[in-house]
């Protein structure tokens, strides 16, 4: 039975991970096209991190001037427990997503947040999970693989390609490797030292530590693309490495504190100009037609990066600790609370 109110880890002003606060509200009903799921676990991402401190100041114009949505973790999978109007099956909840029933296993980004212990969320930004995949596995996928995927799509990366990516240690970085070596490219990888080991199980055929390695003085045009995922890098340096015709794929990046990586963007996209070594910035987008088929190819034996840590959800504040020091290899997870 579903109860009436649920415990969520709640924010109600920007700051660390102390600004949290373990909190009962009402358990949410899903409106028309959505569903109400029990989450049996959420991943985070850097992106939770950057939402719960407002940082860059700019999220804050589009998040909210005093804080953000209370809930974070915003990668979420579990169970359908109920259903809105015009959300189940037969009802048509969107191109490539399947409608959901109860008892369905699905798995998304849902801004709701997964941080409770039940979320509700448009059925159509849901995937249906295969049977073979695991809850904590699928949570994993979507913001992270989606946007790996999209960023070797965006540097055009096939089947012999050779492609470097930058900052691989991450979620989104070990997805790239993960997903670049499954589509038969030869992956370099440059990450953190605890990460190079990771890295290799994953498919890179050359790893190096990013505290130790200078770019500078690597071969000129040796990449067909480089996927830049932490953007510490000068550009200049990166668009060197491409072949004439290659691209320079900007996933993250920039440190600064008010408006990001959006100053690295532009300089990247003037310095494009006229130039055969393209810089190409990724705003990766929600997508759970792309998170059904990262969740297939999981099924059919893909190795997905691993799960570094799962924290029970009683300490999901020690988890957004862990992402807001930006150290994770692999991904991370919280649990359901009732899970
Ligand atoms: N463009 C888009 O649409 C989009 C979408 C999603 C995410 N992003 C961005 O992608 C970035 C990664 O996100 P994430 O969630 O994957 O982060 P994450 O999991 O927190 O990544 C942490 C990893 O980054 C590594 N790292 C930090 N500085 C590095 C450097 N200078 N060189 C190499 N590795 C470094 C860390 O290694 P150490 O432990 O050794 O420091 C750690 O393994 C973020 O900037 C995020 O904002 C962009």
């Amino acid at each position: 039975m579903i109860p009436a109110t649920m415990p969520v880890w709640a924010q109600h002003r920007y700051g660390g991970p102390e600004v949290v606060a373990l909190e009962q509200v009402p358990v949410p009903n899903p409106g028309p096209g959505e569903v109400l799921v029990e989450v049996a676990a959420s991943s985070l991402n850097s992106a939770d991190a950057r939402l719960l401190r407002g940082d860059p100041a700019l999220i804050r114009l589009a998040f909210g001037l005093r804080g953000p949505s209370p809930v974070r973790g915003r990668d979420v999978a579990g169970v359908v427990v109920a259903v809105g109007p015009g959300a189940g099956p037969g009802a048509g909840a969107g191109a490539g997503a399947s409608p959901h029933a109860v008892g369905d296993r699905v798995a998304g980004e849902l801004p709701g947040g997964g941080l409770g212990a039940y979320v509700v969320g448009a059925a159509s930004a849901l995937a249906a999970v295969p049977a073979s995949v695991p809850l904590e596995v699928a949570a994993t996928v979507p913001l992270a693989g989606g946007t790996a995927w999209q960023a070797l799509d965006a540097g055009r990366v096939v089947h012999g390609s050779r492609v470097l990516v930058v900052g691989a240690g991450g979620g989104v970085g070990t997805f790239t490797v993960a997903l670049a070596a499954h589509r038969g490219a030869r992956v370099h990888a440059i990450g953190g030292a605890r990460s190079l080991e990771v890295l290799r199980g994953l498919g890179a055929e050359e790893v190096a530590d990013h505290r130790s390695v200078d770019l500078r003085t690597w071969a000129p045009d040796a990449f067909d693309a480089v996927v830049d995922v932490v953007g510490t890098t000068p550009l200049r340096t990166l668009r060197r490495l491409v072949r004439p015709g290659g691209l320079v794929v900007g996933v993250g990046g920039g440190t600064d504190r008010v408006i990001g990586p959006l100053g690295r963007m532009l300089a990247g996209a003037v310095q494009s100009v006229g130039s055969t070594r393209r810089f190409r910035p990724l705003a990766a987008r929600t997508d759970a037609a792309l998170t059904a088929r990262l969740l297939a190819l999981v099924a059919d034996g893909l190795t997905p990066p691993p799960i570094e840590r799962t924290w029970p959800f009683d300490e999901a504040r020690a988890a957004l600790a862990h992402i807001d020091a930006g150290h994770t290899v692999g991904k991370i997870i919280v649990t359901g609370a009732v899970w």
